[in-house]
Formats: structure tokens, C-alpha cells, sequence
């Protein structure tokens, strides 16, 4: 049974029917030796009361932000940051969509948004709430925002139906809650990754560009893994709409080139992930003025070949110990990948199918195939996040087989 003595826990409890587990979850937590903190809101008073949640945790509840005593004991700001962990059980929908959406008007939210601690966060409502699209874009903003969820899980609901939308049950929340306290192994540490990410623009004229559908979520994904793991992560990223990781090092590019000048200039690293969308081709000669339509045949472009910055970083005399590369393909995925790992001269090539079917470009998911000298290592169909975990993990593994990596 792992321990949590010497850990400080933030409950916020929101206003669900689930709220009355929020008791168990507590003495659970009491039991690993935890310091607990509690927060109700005032939806949540009608479900449980502040009385029975301060008797089992031994402390104080906190229910107003506007509380003069409370603020001089231990203002909103403090509360977040004494702890190693937020949770918030039961987080209902109207919870979830303030958090997205950064409100902050009372003591819940409010401390939500000042924390720069962990959140895990622990859905409950009715399963036609969980699955309405409000709700599905603001649990993948908290997502994205880097937030843990355990649950929902599939049940019979207070309401009589049945299906997803029940609370995780305390003891599964405790296990998250241990699994992010749990000290990370960080072998990554002192050491240097450079990964590229997003797509790359290359311009026509000076309105218009070509470009691809690359959104940069698995490449972001990597840069957090990396950061995860202890690295100095340096992200190259063409123009995507997603928020700079935490912890990393971000160096926005539009074109090919600039992503090339970059990250030559970040040389020597350890390991460089190449998961970028780099555009083949840019324009030969970007016209200074907008392309003006003249009544006659569309203008011709004429393209000329981008640099291969995989391929450059390859066979540069500072090259990282580790390079890999990425492969889109629509086709043949391992066969066209083998050719990229020998022509590009890299340790390593990740193939992924992108044809429209396979939803990558842009999804959340992705199927992987790891290509090297040593053969393929098919993966199943994963999170990018779980991707990328995975991937790093391994890469860390590489640098330094003796150690163990990320236990
Ligand atoms: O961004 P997402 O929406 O999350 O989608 C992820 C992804 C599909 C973009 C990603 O998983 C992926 O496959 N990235 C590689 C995209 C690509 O350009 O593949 P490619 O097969 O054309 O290139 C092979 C490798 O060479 C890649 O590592 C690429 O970064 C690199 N390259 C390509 C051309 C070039 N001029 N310079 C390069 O460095």
C-alpha cells in the first residue's frame, strides 16, 4: 500500500449527487497518511455538508471566497499552491465548463485558476451531459491544458439511465491520485531534445501560402512526454492553434528554411524528434504583391525543392546521439518508412497512415509503427499522448540502456 505521508491534497467538491463519495474518499485518503484540504462549493452544500467532510478530514472546509477569516487563515492563492494535487470529485458539467473557459467566481474556480499544481479531475453527470458537445470541447481544453481525468464510468445513473457519466469510484480515484504523486523517475534529466512539430507555410504571395493539415498534437504531445521525462525540451513549431506546453523551450517558424536555420542553431542536442509536417516543396520566387487574377489562365507555380532538415541533421558533423524521424504515409506505410530510415539517415522513423480514413492529421489518436535497422514494431491504436509517452520513454531507454527508464 503506497504512502502518501508528507502529501497535501486539494479536494473541490462539486454539486453532484456523487458528492456523498467524496466522504470515502477522504477516510481513503486519510488511511495513505495524506493531508487534506477541502473545498465545497455551494452547489455542493446541498449534497453534503462542510461539518461532516471537516470531521473526517480533521480540517477546516472552505466554502466562500469572500470569507475575511478564511482569506487571513489561508487565502485561495495559498490553499492552491500548499498542495501536491488538486482533485476535483465529483467535477459535474457546469464545473468542467467554467474550468475550460478560465471563470473564476467563486472560491472553487478561483483557486482552480491560480494553481500551478497538478489537476485531476473526476467527471459525474448524466451521460446525455457527458456527451453534448459543449462538454465533449471543454473536457478536451482541459485535456490539452494538460489536466488528468479518471472516469467516468459506464452505470445506472441517479437518474434511472444507464451509461456513461457515473463518478469513478473512490478507490480508482485514489489510485490516480497515488499514480500522480508517485515520484517520477526523470532520465531524461540533463539532457537535451529538440523536436519539431506543427506544419510548415510557404508563401505564394503575401496573402496566400501552401501548407498542410498538420494540427502539431503529436508533436506537442512529445514535447510534453520530454518535459516529463526531465529533458530541455526545445519545440520547433510551425503555426499551430494549441498552447505552449509547459516547461518547454518554444521557437515559432513559418517556413521550411526557418525551421532548418533553428534548429541547426540548437546543435549539439541528445535526441531530435522530427515529427514535423515540412513542406516538400515553397514557391521558387514569392511574388512581392498579391497575385492579381488577370482574366487569362490562372498563374503557374513554380515550385523548388525545400531543404531536408531530417536529412540535414542526420549527417551534420554535431548530430544528436538519437534522431528520429516521422513518416506520413498514405500507402505501403512500413515499406515507403524503410526507405525514409535509410535515405534520411536516421535511428529511427515512426510511420503513421494519414490518409483521410485514419483520421491522424488533426485527431487525437494514432496507430505507429516503429522502423529501424532491428525490424518493425507494430503498435496499437493509442492516444498521441500515449504515443508519445511510450516513445520517449524508449528513446531514454537508448541514450542510456543501463538506466531504467521512466519506472
Ligand atoms: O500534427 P498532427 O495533426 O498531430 O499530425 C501528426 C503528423 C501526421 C503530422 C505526424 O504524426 C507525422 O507523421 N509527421 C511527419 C510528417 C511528414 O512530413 O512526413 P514525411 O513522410 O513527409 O517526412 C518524413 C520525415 O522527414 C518527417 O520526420 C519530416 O519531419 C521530415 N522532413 C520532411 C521534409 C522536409 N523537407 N524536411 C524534413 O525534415
Amino acid at each position: 500500500m503506497t504512502s502518501l505521508a508528507g502529501k497535501s491534497v486539494l479536494l473541490i467538491v462539486g454539486g453532484g449527487i456523487a458528492a456523498y463519495k467524496a466522504h470515502e474518499l477522504v477516510r481513503l485518503l486519510k488511511t495513505r497518511g495524506a493531508a487534506i484540504r477541502i473545498i465545497l462549493t455551494k452547489a455542493a452544500e446541498q449534497f453534503v455538508t462542510p461539518l461532516s467532510l471537516a470531521s473526517l478530514s480533521g480540517e477546516k472546509v472552505h466554502t466562500s471566497l469572500f470569507s475575511l477569516t478564511d482569506e487571513v487563515e489561508m487565502g485561495h492563492i495559498q490553499l492552491s499552491r500548499a498542495a501536491d494535487l488538486v482533485v476535483v470529485a465529483p467535477a459535474t458539467a457546469d464545473l468542467i465548463a467554467k474550468m475550460a473557459n478560465g471563470l473564476a467566481g467563486d472560491l472553487a474556480t478561483t483557486t482552480l485558476l491560480a494553481t500551478d499544481k497538478p489537476v485531476l479531475i473526476a467527471p459525474a453527470m448524466n451521460l446525455r451531459m457527458w456527451r453534448h458537445p459543449a462538454t465533449v470541447r471543454n473536457v478536451e481544453t482541459l485535456k490539452r491544458d494538460g489536466l488528468a481525468l479518471t472516469g467516468p464510468n459506464d452505470g445506472e445513473m441517479a437518474c434511472g439511465e444507464f451509461g456513461p457519466g457515473r463518478m469513478a469510484e473512490p478507490d480508482e480515484i485514489l489510485a490516480a491520485i497515488v499514480g500522480m504523486l508517485k515520484p517520477r523517475a526523470q532520465p531524461l534529466a540533463g539532457k537535451k531534445v529538440l523536436i519539431t512539430a506543427g506544419p510548415t507555410r510557404e508563401p505564394i504571395d503575401p496573402v496566400r501560402f501552401i501548407s498542410n493539415y498538420s494540427s502539431g498534437k503529436q508533436g506537442y504531445a512529445i514535447a510534453r512526454a520530454a518535459v516529463e521525462l526531465g529533458a530541455e525540451t526545445i519545440l520547433v513549431s510551425g503555426p499551430v492553434s494549441l498552447p505552449i506546453p509547459p516547461g518547454v523551450q518554444m521557437m515559432p517558424i513559418e517556413t521550411a528554411q526557418e525551421m532548418l536555420e533553428i534548429c541547426q542553431g540548437e546543435l549539439p542536442a541528445d535526441i531530435a524528434v522530427f515529427t514535423a509536417a515540412v513542406a516538400d516543396w515553397r514557391v521558387a520566387a514569392e511574388a512581392a504583391e498579391k497575385l492579381k487574377k488577370t482574366g487569362n489562365a490562372p498563374p503557374g507555380l513554380s515550385l523548388a525543392e525545400n531543404p531536408d532538415i531530417l536529412a540535414t541533421i542526420s549527417r551534420d558533423p554535431r548530430r544528436p546521439r538519437i534522431v528520429v524521424g516521422f513518416a506520413a504515409e498514405t500507402e505501403k506505410v512500413t515499406e515507403h518508412a524503410a526507405e525514409k530510415l535509410k535515405n534520411k539517415g536516421c535511428d529511427l522513423i515512426v510511420a503513421n497512415d494519414v490518409g483521410r480514413e485514419s483520421g491522424v492529421f488533426g485527431g487525437d489518436r494514432n496507430t505507429v509503427h516503429l522502423v529501424s535497422t532491428a525490424g518493425i514494431e507494430n503498435w496499437p491504436n493509442m492516444s498521441k499522448d500515449e504515443v508519445a509517452r511510450k516513445l520517449m520513454e524508449r528513446l531514454a531507454r537508448m541514450l542510456a540502456p543501463d538506466r531504467k527508464a521512466a519506472e
